[in-house]
């Protein structure tokens, strides 16, 4: 949507996947849903550099307000978990310089089960605004799926007239194929494309998959202001090995992706923790060009996976993922023009994760790469 914002893909944090709706705080008091566990990502975001590389939003999901509405209609946090409210603990996460995400739904409770929008829509994106919340993520749980198409638009409208810029990110399309992407465009700033991320390849490899399918062409629409949202990064929870966690670090960068992470801060790993702030690979996830990448072809049996997509200054990223999660690595042989390197004076290719020198490469060139299980090997051309 045009509203000024996402104008590269956004960056942040988000509770979901790695806390669920833990709302347990009298035996689980380190990592329920509460103003304790956003004000700690809060603090480790700046603390540790993650604030430095672009990550701004902190966000809470699901489950965080009471059963009930309170009698004036309005949305209340839960008291025992959220005690000084949301416009102190939006206060507190902009005196760190980042800005603070909450999670409603636009049917008639959220997928827990807590009041959703349904006949509140106004009331609410007021509520959010009254706050100073800066985005909202709109699910469609217990909703019914034919009133996405003015519905969605119509919360983007009370958002807009409360005045405040709030960064739209929505559930619609969320696996309806038929859906309308640029109806979608026009309205969210971030748009969720598929079923949710689990923390295990198969899921990640799986959103890979669907989108080389490109079945909606959903990297036509995707750019500045609007873009499709894979899901969050697993990156550091318990699931992915190293090579596992490069191969969605690098393809959410190719994909354009929002970088949203779900994972303890408190006690990353510390290999995670350099490959979430790894530069050379946020920048391409952050160039302005905002192109999405698409599956250039398959090799090997359908078990290597290259996408390209292009940069600013006529440069070229290209990726090779193996879907392969055992045995050895796979070695291939591919030409210069397979990839799309077409500019007849060559390239200097360079490793997108290291910025290490791989050589320099004609169109007719053979480069050689070697794919480790589950892994990617992702370069970055520039034409000379
Ligand atoms: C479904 C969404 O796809 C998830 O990302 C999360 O927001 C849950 N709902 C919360 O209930």
């Amino acid at each position: 949507v045009n509203n000024g914002l996402a104008l590269t893909p956004p960056m942040g944090w988000l509770t979901w996947e790695r806390f669920r709706c833990n709302t347990d705080c009298t035996n689980d008091p380190d990592n329920c849903i509460s103003e304790n566990l956003i004000k700690a990502m809060a603090d480790h975001i700046v603390a540790d550099g993650y604030k430095d590389v672009g990550y701004e939003y902190v966000c809470i999901d699901d489950c965080w307000p009471t059963k009930e509405r309170g009698p004036d209609g309005r949305l209340v946090p839960d008291p025992d978990r959220f005690p000084s409210g949301m416009k102190a603990l939006a206060d507190y996460v902009h005196g760190k310089g980042l800005k603070l995400g909450i999670y409603e739904d636009f049917g008639h409770y959220t997928c827990g089960g807590y009041p959703g929008s349904e006949f509140y829509l106004k009331t609410d994106a007021q509520t959010f605004a009254d706050w100073g919340i800066d985005l909202l993520k709109f699910d469609t749980c217990n909703s019914n799926h034919e009133d996405f198409t003015y519905g969605f638009p119509a919360m983007e409208f009370f958002l807009n007239q409360t005045g405040r810029p709030i960064l739209f990110s929505c559930e619609w399309p969320h696996g309806e194929s038929s859906s309308n992407f640029s109806a979608i465009r026009d309205t969210c700033n971030i748009w969720r494309t598929g079923a949710d991320v689990q923390d295990s390849w198969d899921s990640v490899f799986g959103i890979i998959d669907f989108y080389a399918n490109n079945k909606d062409n959903f990297s036509y629409y995707s750019g500045p202001g609007g873009w499709a949202d894979p899901d969050m990064l697993v990156v550091g929870d318990f699931g992915l090995s190293y090579e596992q966690e490069r191969t969605q670090f690098g393809m959410w960068a190719m994909f354009a992706s929002p970088l949203l992470m779900s994972v303890d801060l408190r006690n990353i790993r510390n290999e995670s923790k350099a490959l979430l702030q790894n530069k050379n690979i946020l920048a391409i996830n952050q160039d302005p060009m905002g192109k999405q990448a698409t599956l250039k072809m398959k090799m090997e049996d359908d078990n290597i996976y290259v996408f390209t997509r292009p940069l600013t200054n006529n440069r070229i990223a290209a990726a090779f993922v193996n879907k392969n999660n055992n045995g050895m690595p796979t070695r291939l042989t591919i030409k210069g023009s397979d990839v799309g390197l077409s500019n007849q004076n060559g390239y200097n290719v360079v490793d997108g994760f290291t910025a290490q020198s791989m050589g320099s490469f004609l169109p007719t060139s053979d480069i050689v790469v070697n794919v480790n299980p589950s892994g990617i090997v992702l370069f970055v051309a520039t034409p000379k």
